[in-house]
């Protein structure tokens, strides 16, 4: 059987990696991991590597941050360099970082078989950089694993159908893994002193969101809700709280905010808020999967199913509709929509059907070389 190599570097990409090594683990298909270090504080990366019991990357290029053009390009060097040393029989890229690119473009250019994790998800707004590392990594890719049926109509609208294959989601997969561990091992609520469905939750580290006026504007309607409606704690990005300090914005009381939460604390704390705010992809997902109503503080989102849902509403930025959508959240029960997230995220096993996959597309690879 040939050789798999993963390449991530960011922290969503460690969760979407977890259930994958698990699989092709279980199908014993040899697999290697390589790490960009676009993500490298210990929060940032080694407690997923940790909690998700992801074996240590074989290689770390320790990258680390900088510009789009200077991060990208210095991954891309770095990982033709390894390719070239150590050739993978193919190489497997998830989700929209810099490092999805870097990757995507250094095995496309070397005619190494690409497939893609996450493929297919658009905002359609091209002023993100995730939304231009999607489009890039997904013509480059050879395979392309969609995880829901929107994503595959975006593929097939793009031209990328035949290559294209719905899975499932591979985040799906962690949270159905994961929230049961996490129940027995984190003691985050006791920790951070939270009542069961008396808190808001709440994440920002999108550049359109941490543009300084706009952030100061977010952090007062968050401490405003925080006083006035429900508590709110703010597990912060580093690159978020660079701008606070380097712009002196500052919280009040009712807005609390602490260290980035490793993922199966992050997992409790979604659990069993009575609503997330965020401008993350993936943390609308979880809330959606864990039952907690989400206010994405963006226009739109790539996760159309989960408005569909009526899991997620989109505000922007805007404080009035910020407020608006939390005080209508906080005035009524959950609703229930867990019986229809299987026919949007499948059954928990994309992992499974993305390794049964590779390994029979690597086996018809080395078939043909012979
Ligand atoms: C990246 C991804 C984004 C993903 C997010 C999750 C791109 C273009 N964006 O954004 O899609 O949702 O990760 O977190 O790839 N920093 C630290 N410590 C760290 C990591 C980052 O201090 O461990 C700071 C650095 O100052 C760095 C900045 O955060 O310059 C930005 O980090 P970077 O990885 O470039 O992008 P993210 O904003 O994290």
């Amino acid at each position: 059987m040939g050789k798999l190599v993963s390449v991530v570097g960011a922290r969503p990409q460690f969760v979407k990696l977890a259930p994958v090594c698990r699989a092709l683990e279980r199908i014993g298909c040899p697999h290697d991991i390589i790490h960009t270090g676009q993500h490298y504080d210990h929060q940032m990366s080694e407690v997923f590597f940790d909690q998700l019991r992801i074996p240590r990357p074989g290689v770390d290029l320790n990258i680390g941050s900088g510009g789009h053009g200077a991060q990208t390009g210095a991954m891309l060097a770095a990982l033709e360099a390894e390719f070239s040393e150590n050739r993978p029989d193919a190489v497997i890229v998830y989700g929209d970082t810099n490092s999805t690119l870097a990757a995507a473009l250094a095995a496309v250019k070397m005619h190494i078989p690409l497939a893609h994790i996450e493929a297919g998800l658009r905002s359609f707004n091209r002023a993100m950089p995730e939304e231009i590392n999607r489009i890039v990594s997904d013509q480059c890719s050879d395979v392309l694993f969609a995880p829901t049926v929107e994503a595959i109509r975006n593929l097939e609208a793009e031209g990328l159908g035949e290559r294209s294959t719905l899975v499932g989601d591979v985040m799906y997969d962690a949270v159905r893994f994961n929230s049961a561990i996490a129940e027995q091992h984190s003691t985050v609520l006791a920790d951070l002193q939270l009542q069961k469905g008396k808190y808001a939750a709440v994440t920002i580290h999108r550049p359109i969101n941490t543009e300084p006026d706009t952030l100061r504007s977010l952090i007062n309607t968050l401490s405003e809700i925080g006083d006035e409606i429900v508590p709110v704690v703010f597990p912060i990005h580093p690159r978020t709280r660079q701008v606070l300090g380097r712009d002196a914005i500052s919280a009040n009381g009712g807005l609390r905010i602490i260290d980035p939460l490793p993922y199966l604390d992050m997992l409790l704390v979604v659990q069993n808020a009575k609503l997330v705010l965020t401008d993350s992809g993936g943390l609308q997902k979880d809330a959606a999967f864990l039952g907690t109503p989400c206010v994405t503080l963006r226009e739109e989102t790539e996760w159309t199913e989960t408005i569909e849902l009526g899991a997620n509403v989109l505000t922007g930025s805007d404080p009035d509709r910020i407020r608006a959508a939390v005080n209508e959240i906080v005035a009524r029960p959950n609703a229930d929509w867990s019986s229809k997230l299987a026919q949007h995220y499948g059954d928990g096993d994309a992992a499974d059907k993305i390794a049964a996959y590779l390994v029979d597309w690597l086996s018809q690879k080395t078939e043909s070389v012979v």
